[in-house]
């Protein structure tokens, strides 16, 4: 039988916002205040951050100007800067852009691989793996992504053989890193608990990431069962922003500040400082008026009001 982990002492956070956060928000950022948000977050101690996704302007608008942002952000010693790049013309774009950090994404269910990518899983893995061999070719660094790999919004439940097999068609690949998409909130801390000790035990805490989207409420806790297994990885977006624009009744990733304050509780470094990412929560807030959905934002706010 599986053995439980003990919880890791320092967990790398990967900062999903100006991506995840912006793609679904009503606005679309300029370049200049995007490449604000990105510096404002390495500012809060984030190292791996990424910074929008080369995908077609027609489906997310919100991401149209990632090969300028890309092009035109300073380059800081020991920040990673990702992107998504979902086929062949966003690896170019990528490149173009000198973009080192390349995220490629499917899912665990038919219905949203036809709905987000138009195409199959399988048709997605034989083309992740092409954009696989070219990237590493080049030197790149990969991610993955696997969406909806605890909950479908079309078939509902999803069999966790299927999220395993998509993470292992990953790694085969020469993937770094698998991240795990709960890509409409649907995933309860219990049954995380079960799946991440699977995934952890079968590919190890260093090359699986764990992807919560808070869409009721328990975002946090997954997070906390995730951690209790083990997990050294978290995605967060600032101020809880985000979702999937091709997933209906997805919302906002936990927030990042929230998750700090969870690492921070349980004495794990994460390197990352909450109420300096809480004043860009307050910028996306107040200056640029993209609504945040951050408890930890939210308290201090109201102890801002009384204190
Ligand atoms: P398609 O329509 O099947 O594309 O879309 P196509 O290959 O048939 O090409 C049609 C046209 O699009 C052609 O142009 C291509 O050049 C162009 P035309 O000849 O008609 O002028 N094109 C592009 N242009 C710019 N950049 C590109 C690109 N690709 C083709 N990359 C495609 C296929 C993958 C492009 C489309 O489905 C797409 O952009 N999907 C992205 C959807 C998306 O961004 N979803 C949100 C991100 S995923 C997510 O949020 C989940 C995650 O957070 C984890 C979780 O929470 O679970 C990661
Ligand atoms: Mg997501």
């Amino acid at each position: 039988m599986a053995q439980s982990h003990s919880p890791a002492r320092a967990v790398r956070l990967f900062e999903v916002g100006p991506r995840d956060g912006l793609q679904n928000a009503r606005q679309i950022l300029s370049v200049e205040q995007k490449i604000e948000l990105i510096e404002r977050l390495v500012a809060a101690g984030l190292r791996d951050v990424e910074i929008g996704s080369f995908v077609h302007p027609r489906w997310v608008p919100q991401m149209s100007g990632t090969d300028e942002v890309a092009t035109r952000l300073p380059r800081r010693e020991g920040v990673r800067y990702w992107a998504l790049v979902p086929n062949e013309r966003g690896l170019e774009r990528a490149v173009a852009a000198g973009v080192r950090h390349l995220c490629l994404l499917n899912s665990a269910s038919e219905s949203h691989a036809g709905s987000n990518l138009n195409r199959t899983v399988a048709a997605g893995q034989r083309i992740n793996a092409e954009l696989a061999r070219q990237a590493r070719a080049d030197g790149a660094v990969l991610r993955g992504y696997v969406s909806t790999a605890f909950g479908c919004p079309f078939e509902g439940s999803v069999d966790f053989d299927r999220v395993l097999a998509v993470t292992e068609s990953f790694l085969e690949q020469g993937v770094d890193e698998v991240s795990l998409g709960d890509t409409i909130g649907a995933a309860h801390p219990l049954q995380v608990r079960e799946k991440a000790r699977r995934v952890l035990e079968r590919f190890g805490p260093e090359r699986i990431a764990f992807h919560f989207h808070e869409t009721r409420g328990l975002a946090l806790a997954n997070a906390f069962a995730a951690l209790e297994e083990g997990a050294g990885v978290l995605d967060g977006s600032v101020g809880g922003v985000g979702g999937c624009p091709y997933a209906p009744g997805a919302s906002g990733n936990v927030a990042t500040e929230d998750l700090v304050h969870l690492l921070d509780g349980m004495n794990i470094d994460s390197r990352v400082s909450a109420d300096e990412l809480v004043t860009t929560t307050r910028w996306l807030d107040e200056t640029l008026g993209v609504r945040p959905a951050s408890s930890y934002y939210a308290w201090r706010r109201g102890a801002a009001a009384t204190g």
